[in-house]
């Protein structure tokens, strides 16, 4: 593909960027296009894996046929098959009638199975099956049937990990897996961030009718530095938030500081651009000041542990003064959790004041006392949000997790670990 086609796809499908691994994932997308091959794209939570699909299928056969995106993390595991292959009258409970699965409507189209590491076990055996025979079978029924569906999957998790830790079938992973696309992670896109800022920010003084941000030199170098956790996904809801809280139209380096915290500057810094040559000396004092923040991070947790038992009234009163702003910690780079495998988990929450000097609705922005904010009060404020996301969204959880700043399937997750009504 040459340079202007590659452009033409990515004015048709509003892709931002120039660096040379994104358009080598575009250029592997219209490659693959007009087989039947199944894909399976890869990247950190955020790179923007869901414009891929689209562009496999558009520029396929299949392309006047039916395109699915199914988010496997979304839907429940005991519905997840009847969805995907339907079901019989009398199947389970609520099966008052027969219904066609995504397999059987999406025939001759394309399904995309977004979050594909959160297939249960028994529906990853199924789709094998249908994967390698065309071959699936309803709920509750003993027919066989056909179908013929291409398939695309996408994944933030490792899989390697999955397999070896039995969540996810290694047959089924080499079967997913016939054509990889890796979408890069934003850090790794040199000057992209500074047209992706400029975008956003050009998109949401549209949207509101105002002038548009701009960076300073310094500022761009420092987006430039940042190790963004949370990728585009980050990126966006920053200069969002930048673009409507501050007042000022040029962004300096300054400015930028007040929005990413100093802890996560500096790990961000240190991950994403080594000073100097690139020497063991280097990378040992990487790794030093990698696990040295990591000790710090511990202990700071359990400080907000320990502070949270010691809790009083005064921080009750606090709690209910602090009002979220639809920030995702991971977006903020700030860990509250810590699972097993070290990923950071939750949310941070900014407290956003009026100033008691003036009276021209000034908002000033401040990190909330996060040792103050202990887990328990951040927990409450999370689903706060939650329930507030959704009840805006009128239950919608794609466009709820979109205004959260998660993925769909985080959100999901949240949803049943703070067993919230939907
Ligand atoms: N190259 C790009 N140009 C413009 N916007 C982009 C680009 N890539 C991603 N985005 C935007 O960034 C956001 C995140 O992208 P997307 O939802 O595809 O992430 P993802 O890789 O699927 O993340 P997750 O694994 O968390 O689901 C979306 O709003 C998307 O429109
Ligand atoms: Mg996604």
């Amino acid at each position: 593909m040459n340079s202007s086609e590659l452009q033409n796809i990515k004015n048709r499908y509003n892709v931002i960027g120039r660096s040379s691994e994104l358009d080598q994932a575009i250029n592997v997308a219209i490659q693959v296009a007009p087989t039947d091959l199944s894909v399976l794209i890869t990247g950190e939570s955020g790179v923007g894996k869901e414009i891929i699909p689209r562009i496999i299928h558009d520029n396929s056969a299949r392309k006047h046929k039916k395109f699915f995106a199914i988010n496997c993390g979304s839907i429940p595991e005991g519905t997840i098959d009847s969805e995907l292959f339907g079901h019989e009258k009398g199947a389970f409970t609520d099966a008052h009638g027969e219904r066609d699965g995504y397999f059987a409507t999406a025939n001759g189209g394309t399904l995309f199975l977004d979050e594909v590491g959160e297939l249960p076990l028994a529906t990853q055996a199924r789709l094998l099956r249908v994967l390698e025979t065309g071959e699936y079978i309803r709920v509750g029924s003993s027919q066989v049937r056909k179908t013929d569906v291409r398939i695309v999957a996408a994944t933030n998790v490792n899989l390697h990990n999955a397999i070896k830790e039995r969540r996810f079938r290694e047959d089924l992973y080499y079967r997913l897996n016939t054509i990889p696309i890796k979408m890069p992670p934003l850090r790794e896109r040199g000057e992209d961030v500074v047209l992706l800022f400029r975008k956003f920010a050009v998109d949401i003084s549209e949207k509101y009718g105002m002038p548009a941000i701009q960076l300073t030199d310094d500022a761009k170098q420092l987006l430039m530095q940042y190790s963004w956790p949370g990728n585009i996904r980050q990126l966006k809801n920053l200069t969002e938030q930048i673009s409507i809280i501050t007042k000022e139209r040029v962004i300096t380096r300054d400015i930028l500081l007040q929005y990413i915290t100093p802890d996560e500057q500096q790990s961000g810094l240190v991950l994403a651009n080594p000073t100097g040559p690139h020497t063991f000396e280097n990378e040992r004092g990487i790794i030093y000041k990698l696990l040295f923040d990591l000790k710090n991070d511990v202990a700071s947790l359990k400080q907000m542990i320990n502070d949270s038992k010691k809790q009083t009234a005064s921080t009750e009163k606090l709690r209910s003064e602090a009002v979220p702003l639809g920030g995702n910690l991971l977006d903020q780079g700030f860990p509250t959790t810590i699972t097993m495998d070290g990923t950071p988990q939750g949310d941070i929450q900014y407290r956003i004041t009026t100033s008691p000097h003036t009276n021209d609705n000034h908002m000033e922005i401040t990190p909330a006392e996060v040792v103050e904010e202990a887990p328990l009060s951040m927990r409450d404020s999370e689903k706060k949000q939650i329930i507030q996301a959704l009840e805006r969204c009128h239950g919608k959880r794609r466009q709820a997790a979109e205004q959260l700043g998660i993925s769909e399937r985080t959100l999901y997750r949240k949803i049943k670990e703070y067993a919230i009504e939907v």
